[in-house]
């Protein structure tokens, strides 16, 4: 039998899956997720960078297991605490990382007293003219970075993150005259970025945080940490990456003569291995050479593929016990437009990948799906937002409801005419 046939998902029956909760529906086991926060244990603070997957039930399952998140935006502020987390503790429950602040995360930060992360010099004084004193932490970008994409590549000139690594005196002396402390050195050089990249970041942030000085008690690797998309992919060597970054933290103590906490800041590493979307096939045609397949989730569902080019394992859960030769397939979903497959090279050039041969009524598991996809889904084409489900210890619990349609138009009036 193919290897790509997955009849369950963490000892569900994908059947029973779609039966219950319908199609298209994000599905996690808790299961991952907790082992790949054990396995981030060698660092002081796991910060998850919630824009990965921020269903309320994700983040109580972080909160539940001692891991503080980021927040990029005031609605992840407000998710934050409505999953249970603090406003304020040490070290901080909630940092808000962003190269900006808009009004209303500025007010909320200001009204919870939520720590900060600033990325542009205009943060430090924005945040000193409202606060009186306290410590603040810099995210400085350190003139190189590396990403799965060009779009998630954060460092280097070309990117708007961070304060640019020349600035750190000029936002040190910001800081100084509105009575902050720069109490941290944070570098995110990326998402997805290759551990070559990755292995200069340490260095990097040692070198920063000498020159900020002995205010600083923390320094942040920031996240970036690859996953295994392609069979073949490496998978991350947690310890390995450990190393330099407790040799940069022993050199500062010793600089210092205080301790100094390293923390990490990963979304997909905690949560992209978790995630299954459950699609059902509802069409299959040839055009010329190719051989597509249409499910009913499209890039409203999961944008990875159409914005960068994003490989995703696939798999099927067969309508019947059929045998399935296995083929080379292109799958697409429902919308109107020709970049809606999910099997594409960046540039939208459309690729195959081989698949069991599949028939309407079949599901197929677009896997490795837990991290920036429902976070990324929209309304395009007027499709509801999917639904979202958790398996804990072998029992699904629905943690998000398909949208409806009356939920599409809610916000909407017409004006009165005439
Ligand atoms: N910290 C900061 C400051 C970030 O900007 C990000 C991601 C992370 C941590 C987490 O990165 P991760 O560990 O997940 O790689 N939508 C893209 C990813 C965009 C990431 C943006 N920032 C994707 O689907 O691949």
């Amino acid at each position: 039998m193919s290897s790509l046939i997955r009849r369950e998902i963490a000892g569900v029956p994908v059947a029973e899956l779609a039966r219950d909760f319908g199609t298209p529906t994000y599905v996690y086991d808790a299961a991952t997720i907790t082992q790949r926060i054990h396995a981030l244990a060698p660092f002081d603070v796991v910060r998850f960078a919630q824009k990965a997957n921020s269903n309320l039930a994700v983040l109580d399952l972080c909160r539940r297991h001692g891991v503080v998140v980021d927040a990029v935006s005031a609605g992840e502020i407000h998710r934050a605490l409505a999953a249970g987390y603090q406003a304020q503790g040490d070290p901080a429950p909630i940092v808000y990382t962003a190269d900006l602040f808009d009004r209303e995360s500025l007010a909320l930060v200001v009204e919870h007293g939520i720590a900060v992360n600033c990325g542009s010099a205009d943060m430090i004084d924005q945040y000193g003219a409202e606060v009186s004193g306290g410590d603040i932490t810099l995210r400085i970008n350190p003139g190189f970075g590396h990403g799965h994409s060009q779009k998630t590549n954060t460092g280097g000139d070309h990117s708007k993150h961070g304060i640019w690594y020349e600035d750190l005196p000029d936002c040190l002396r910001r800081a100084e005259r509105n009575g902050l402390r720069v109490a941290g050195i944070h570098v995110h050089i990326g998402s997805g970025a290759d551990l070559e990249h990755l292995a200069l970041v340490a260095g990097a942030v040692e070198k920063l945080a000498l020159e900020a000085g002995d205010q600083v008690h923390a320094i942040s690797a920031g996240g970036g940490l690859p996953v295994p998309y392609r069979p073949g992919d490496p998978s991350m060597n947690v310890d390995a990456y450990f190393v330099p970054w407790d040799e940069a933290r022993k050199r500062l103590e010793d600089k210092f003569g205080h301790a100094v906490r390293i923390e990490i800041e990963p979304g997909r590493y905690l949560v992209a291995e978790c995630g299954v979307l459950v699609t059902e096939v509802r069409a299959r045609k040839h055009q010329g050479d190719n051989d597509f397949v249409l499910v009913d989730a499209g890039f409203n569902v999961l944008a990875r593929p159409v914005m960068y080019g994003a490989y995703h394992p696939m798999s099927l859960a067969p309508c019947d016990d059929e045998p399935r030769e296995e083929k080379d397939l292109v799958v697409g979903g429902p919308l109107c437009e020709s970049g809606d497959i999910f099997t594409q090279e960046e540039g939208g050039f459309v690729r195959t990948q081989r698949l069991p041969d599949a028939k309407v009524g079949d599901l197929l598991l677009i896997e490795c799906a837990g991290a920036y996809g429902f976070v990324m889904a929209s309304n395009y084409n007027s499709k509801p937002l999917p639904a979202e489900v958790m398996i804990v210890d072998g029992k699904p619990h629905g943690i998000r409801a398909r949208q409806t349609s009356e939920d599409l138009t809610r916000l909407e009036t017409i004006p009165p005419v005439g």
